[in-house]
């Protein structure tokens, strides 16, 4: 049984709602330690639920990327450290469409990434592309919040036009879990509408 971290994390009610529920983070945690993810990225710290969950099965280092966690006064810092993680996290303040790439420059590779940072279709498609060359092959990758269109149609182009990443059934509704499947072949000019 996984703790039920988010009901005892410090998440303003106005906030609960765009926070990594228990659902999720069960997800996630089980997802990490059936596949013993070693090496694992996140994309948005919020309020540290999910990097909780993650870190709890893994116990080992978790990298965040966000720039915003200032104006949240580092409420996700707070709670990681609450339950123990202050010396697993690797915060990374910087937005994401810097950071990640730097992360390909310096050819990092992980296991598990969480994709639940800037949420319009070109955010989520940029995280998405980034993310796609960090992961390993066999790596897993989720991505949150696809009751919304613009991710909704993010998921679209991935599965028509990404044989690399191969979606794996999922019980948590909001959530695509891609995995990482081969290398991505295309062509120059490769195109499938979708
Ligand atoms: C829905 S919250 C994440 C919630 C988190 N998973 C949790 O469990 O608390 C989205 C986060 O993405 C961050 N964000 C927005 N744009 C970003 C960007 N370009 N790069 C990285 N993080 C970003 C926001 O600052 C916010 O903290």
């Amino acid at each position: 049984m996984v703790d039920n971290y988010f009901s005892r994390l410090q998440i303003p009610d106005e906030h609960r709602s765009v926070a990594t529920n228990h659902e999720q983070g069960s997800y996630l945690y089980e997802l990490a330690r059936l596949t013993a993810a070693a090496k694992t990225l996140e994309v948005g710290l919020g309020f540290g639920s999910s990097a909780v969950y993650i870190m709890a099965a893994t116990r080992l280092p978790h990298v965040v990327v966000d720039p915003w966690a200032r104006s949240y006064r580092y409420a996700g810092l707070q709670n990681i450290a609450a339950e123990g993680f202050a010396g697993l996290v690797d915060h990374r303040e910087r937005a994401s469409q810097i950071e990640l790439a730097e992360l390909v420059r310096q050819q990092c590779t992980f296991d598990l990434i969480y994709v639940d940072g800037g949420h319009k279709f070109d955010e989520t498609l940029v995280d998405v592309y980034f993310c796609a060359q960090l992961l390993a092959v066999g790596g897993h990758m989720v991505i949150d919040d696809l009751w919304m269109p613009g991710v909704r149609r993010v998921r679209d182009f991935i599965l028509a036009n990404r044989e690399d990443l191969t979606q794996m059934p999922c019980p948590v509704e909001d959530f695509l879990h891609l995995r990482r499947t081969g290398y991505d072949t295309r062509e120059w000019n490769h195109f499938v509408p979708f």
